[in-house]
């Protein structure tokens, strides 16, 4: 072997070598946007009170750390720290962007008539403890009332020009069966279609509805039906509260045994300050909100309100640059990111491969096949 074609073999590799040394650690980690920390909020901004993570738009603090509307306490002065909204009777729980909802804590009973079941009816206001524009009582609570021949309605506005009106109601046992021999049999009357599993089913003197829609509630109307048994109506305590649909259900025990303390609610929120005047997302007004590249906007003109969504295959917080992120689908189980094969992973998208040396059709479980060699 020559001294010339020792160093043509002996040239490519080293250069081969110090190509790979450069190249495979970019190659062998998936793309820089994967490493980098999510951002929730805005620079030097706390994001979290408690145990509660706070994404912007919402915050606390300086004006600078929330959008115009959004902002909340954390409230540190009364052992651990509590996030609060509005007046600060309602206790945040979890802040939810992909859907515009917060979980609130509201304490207790929005009436409770016990023993006081002289009067004509009642009407007590919903107390929502928000003023700002940006939430609404979701859909997506119930009216749960007990008491005998009690029936209650929860009116709400549901938009600028639109008057207050019933979203919710139901009649509590109005049937009452005199059996005859001293004892009273009362049932309630059910106003609700699916009563399986639910927290009033089968019990006396009970009735949830569901919300017909969402809006800014207003009071709870309640009164008794015209009975023939007065006394019965003393029987049961007369209690009106709203509650996270579901909620009730699922603590029904619970409520047993140490009544109602306090009840989940949902709100939905969305942007309606700090922009100039608009027609809804277009004209750039969407961008003001919505400032990830990633994100869309999204209009509600019946309570003139913005919220933002992260495109298909990206993920994180719409409301800040850079905020939404590519999801990753490659690292999701295989039943989410519909692939069995091989996949690769591209910003805002996958592609999903059979294994080399097999064919078939990658997106169904067991769907590639090993390439028979008859030679
Ligand atoms: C954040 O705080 C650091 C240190 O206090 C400061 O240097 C930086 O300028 C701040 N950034 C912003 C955006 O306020
Ligand atoms: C947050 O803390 C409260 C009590 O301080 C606890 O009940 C709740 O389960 C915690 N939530 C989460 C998500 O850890
Ligand atoms: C939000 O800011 C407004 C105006 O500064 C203030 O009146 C309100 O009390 C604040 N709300 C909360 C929950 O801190
Ligand atoms: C929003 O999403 C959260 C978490 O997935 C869920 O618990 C909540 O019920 C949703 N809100 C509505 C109004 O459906
Ligand atoms: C009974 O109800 C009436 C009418 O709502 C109210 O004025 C009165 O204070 C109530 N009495 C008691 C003891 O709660
Ligand atoms: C009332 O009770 C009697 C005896 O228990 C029963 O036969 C009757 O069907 C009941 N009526 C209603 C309306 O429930
Ligand atoms: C409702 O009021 C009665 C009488 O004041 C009281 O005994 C009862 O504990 C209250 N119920 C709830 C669930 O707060």
């Amino acid at each position: 072997m020559s001294q010339t074609s020792a160093a043509a073999v002996l040239i490519p590799v080293a250069l081969m070598l110090v190509m790979a040394a450069l190249q495979l650690p970019a190659a062998a980690t998936p793309p820089p946007a994967q490493q980098a920390p999510r951002m929730i909020g805005q620079p030097n901004c706390s994001t979290t009170c408690g145990n509660v993570s706070v994404p912007y738009p919402f915050g606390f603090g300086p004006s600078r750390c929330y959008w115009p509307g959004l902002n909340l306490t954390c409230d540190t002065s009364h052992g651990p720290p509590q996030l609060l909204l509005g007046d600060g009777t309602l206790r945040v729980t979890d802040i939810f962007l992909r859907n515009a909802t917060v979980r609130v804590m509201r304490a207790g009973l929005i009436l409770n008539a016990t023993g006081n079941l002289t009067s004509n009816g009642w009407n007590v206001p919903f107390g929502r403890g928000f003023t700002e524009h940006a939430y609404y009582l979701s859909r997506a609570n119930e009216l749960v009332v007990s008491g005998c021949s009690v029936v209650a309605t929860l009116l709400a506005d549901i938009g600028e020009k639109i008057p207050s009106r019933i979203i919710a109601g139901c009649a509590s046992c109005s049937t009452i069966n005199d059996s005859g021999d001293g004892s009273t049999v009362v049932r309630g009357l059910r106003m609700v279609d699916n009563l399986e599993n639910k927290y009033c089913t089968g019990t006396i003197g009970c009735c949830q509805a569901p919300f017909t829609v969402g809006g800014v509630p207003n009071s709870v109307q309640a009164g008794l039906l015209y009975s023939s048994h007065a006394a019965e109506q003393r029987l049961l305590p007369a209690t009106v509260f709203v509650a996270e649909e579901g909620w009730c259900d699922e603590n029904i025990l619970l409520l047993r045994a140490n009544g109602l303390e306090e009840a989940p609610i949902l709100l939905d929120w969305s942007v309606t300050r700090g922009l100039p005047q608009h027609k809804g997302c277009d004209d750039g007004i969407g961008r003001m909100p919505c400032k990830s590249e990633r994100s869309s906007c999204l209009y509600d003109g019946q309570v003139g309100g913005f919220t933002c969504q992260c495109d298909d295959g990206y993920d994180g917080n719409p409301y800040l640059a850079g905020g939404c992120q590519d999801i990753d689908e490659c690292k999701l189980p295989h039943e989410e990111s519909r692939c069995f094969g091989e996949c690769i992973n591209s910003i805002g998208s996958m592609d999903c491969r059979c294994p080399h040396g097999t064919y078939g059709n990658p997106v169904i479980k067991g769907g590639c096949f090993k390439i028979c060699r008859t030679e």
